[in-house]
């Protein structure tokens, strides 16, 4: 045998052992994998349980008075803040929206608080008046803009005006 051939024969010899022990070390790794982490998976109860608990807050504070409740702490669940109402009131947004029209009778507009004025439009009830002051009317005394050109204005801050318009017409 030549030393070439010598060689090459221990040296697979060491590459194929080498591979088996790899194998061996993968075997091996993927049983003890499943003895360890078998229990509980990621998203499973059990592992949520004991996660909260190492990720615990190490003390807890209680004022005077209160109650020592229990040792592991509670989530307190916040309820939404009530949205703070920033709409414009029923006058708020004539005097800013409609005032310009409305209280001199510019272009033919129902001026405020003219009865006679508003009588033959009120009978179409409150709901058609809202529905012209939103969407636009011509009636045939005059052009009345959709929301009186103040598109930034929502439909329920039109509504309230046009309530308020026909409170004082009545
Ligand atoms: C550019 C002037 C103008 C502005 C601004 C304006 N209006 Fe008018 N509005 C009119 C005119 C003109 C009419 C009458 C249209 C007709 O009958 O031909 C009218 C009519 C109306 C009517 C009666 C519709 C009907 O069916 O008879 C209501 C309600 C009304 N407007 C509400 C409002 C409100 C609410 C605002 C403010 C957000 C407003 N208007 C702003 C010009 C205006």
């Amino acid at each position: 045998m030549s030393r070439d051939q010598k060689f090459f024969d221990m040296y697979s010899l060491v590459i194929g052992v080498l591979v088996i022990f790899a194998l061996a070390i993968l075997v091996l790794a993927m049983k003890m994998s499943n003895l360890t982490q078998g229990v509980y998976t990621r998203d499973g109860a059990e592992y949520q349980v004991e996660l909260a608990d190492r990720i615990r807050p190490v003390g807890q504070v209680y004022r005077s008075g209160e109650e020592h409740a229990s040792s592991a702490p509670t989530v307190e669940t916040q309820s939404e803040p009530e949205p703070v109402a920033t709409a414009l009131s029923g006058p708020q947004v004539y005097n800013t929206a409609c005032l310009a029209c409305h209280g001199a009778g510019i272009g033919g507009a129902p001026i405020l608080g003219d009865t006679a004025g508003w009588a033959g439009r009120i009978v179409q009830g409150p709901e058609m008046l809202k529905q012209h002051a939103l969407q636009g009317f011509s009636g045939g005394t005059g052009y009345m803009p959709p929301k009186g050109g103040r598109m930034d204005l929502s439909d329920a801050e039109i509504e309230a005006a046009v309530d308020y318009m026909i409170g004082e017409a009545t």
